[in-house]
């Protein structure tokens, strides 16, 4: 690939006859980056009076490479980029404000026009970094929602070439992205607590992956008629041993007042059995009554009575 492109180079430049007599530069950048190409040839800016850039690959450089400026200085002063995503300064420097993956092995041409010496320039090929990919969580990687809530899950994603992502449920596929360039978000609307779990987060380029794992913790509304979920829930567990405690509290109460009401029937028992012995206690011994006893008076009476 590399010889391949500096036989076309050596090509373009002999087809071209002498206007480039520039050395070749070549230039390792990172994916996204800020850059200034320097035109070397601009050095001596004297007599230069207009600078353009192009961009072009290996298969265009040769027969297209004119129509593609992508900047360019006009009269000394006047700089223009004709590509929104460059600009140039009249030192002849180009400006590269997002190195993009179309920037990847492309040839960036430098033609200056002296006024009057002609026209002079450089090529500087520009390659884009392979890294393997890299997630940076951008929300918590421990999530508690409550049931019927939306989930949302973020990551930033880095790596070049753009590596595709995934992102799965306890190892269940739930999506697959390729070409992610920055960010990677999962989105569940109306949880249930069957989506609690773990969540993984791949991504994968040709040089290497990276893994992200959520753990979602879904808390179940409280329904006060299902049980089942009145014990999962550790805030019911209480109101429930609560209404337990009032539960038996009444029933001891109630019990007690059962009792009294026993006890107060054996009394009244007793005192009826008390009476009916010291009745028959009299009866059987007719003159002898206790003065003493009032309850042989009433014995007496009750004598009469019977
Ligand atoms: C050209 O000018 C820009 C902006 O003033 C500056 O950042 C850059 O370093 C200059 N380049 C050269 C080669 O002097
Ligand atoms: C995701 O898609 C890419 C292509 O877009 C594919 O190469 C890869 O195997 C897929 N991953 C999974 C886990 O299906
Ligand atoms: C949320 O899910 C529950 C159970 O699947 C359903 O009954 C309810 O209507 C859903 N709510 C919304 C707003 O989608």
């Amino acid at each position: 690939m590399y010889i391949s492109l500096r036989i076309i180079l050596l090509y373009f430049f002999f087809s071209s006859g002498s206007i480039l007599k520039s050395k070749v530069a070549e230039v390792t950048v990172k994916i996204h980056e800020r850059r200034l190409l320097p035109c070397s040839e601009s050095s001596d800016l004297e007599n230069v009076e207009h600078i353009g850039w192009f961009r072009c690959s290996t298969a265009d450089c040769e027969l297209n490479w004119n129509k593609l400026r992508i900047a360019h200085v006009q009269n000394v002063e006047e700089t223009i980029a004709d590509n929104p995503n460059f600009d140039v300064f009249t030192n002849g420097t180009l400006l590269v404000r997002k190195v993009l993956p179309v920037d990847d092995g492309k040839m960036f041409i430098c033609k200056t026009q002296k006024t009057f010496e002609g026209t002079g320039g450089s090529t500087t090929i520009l390659n884009i970094k392979k890294e393997p990919p890299k997630l940076i969580p951008e929300s918590p990687l421990e999530v508690h929602v409550i049931e019927g809530m939306d989930l949302h899950m973020d990551a930033g994603v880095q790596g070049y070439p753009y590596p595709w992502v995934t992102w799965s449920h306890n190892d269940l596929l739930l999506q697959n992205t390729s070409n992610v360039d920055s960010q990677t978000s999962l989105k569940i609307r109306n949880v249930t607590v069957s989506k609690g779990g773990l969540y993984t987060c791949y991504a994968k380029n040709s040089v290497g992956h990276h893994i992200l794992t959520f753990k979602v913790y879904v808390e179940g509304q409280a329904v006060r008629t299902t049980t089942g979920l009145d014990i999962q829930t550790p805030s019911s567990s209480p109101t429930s041993a609560l209404d337990i405690q009032t539960l038996s509290s009444s029933t001891t109460s109630g019990g007690s007042s059962f009792a009294g009401w026993k006890i107060a029937l054996t009394v009244v028992g007793l005192l009826l059995f008390l009476m009916g012995t010291i009745g028959i206690f009299c009866i059987l011994k007719k003159k002898r009554i206790p003065a003493k006893l009032q309850l042989c008076r009433l014995c007496r009476r009750r004598r009469y009575i019977v």
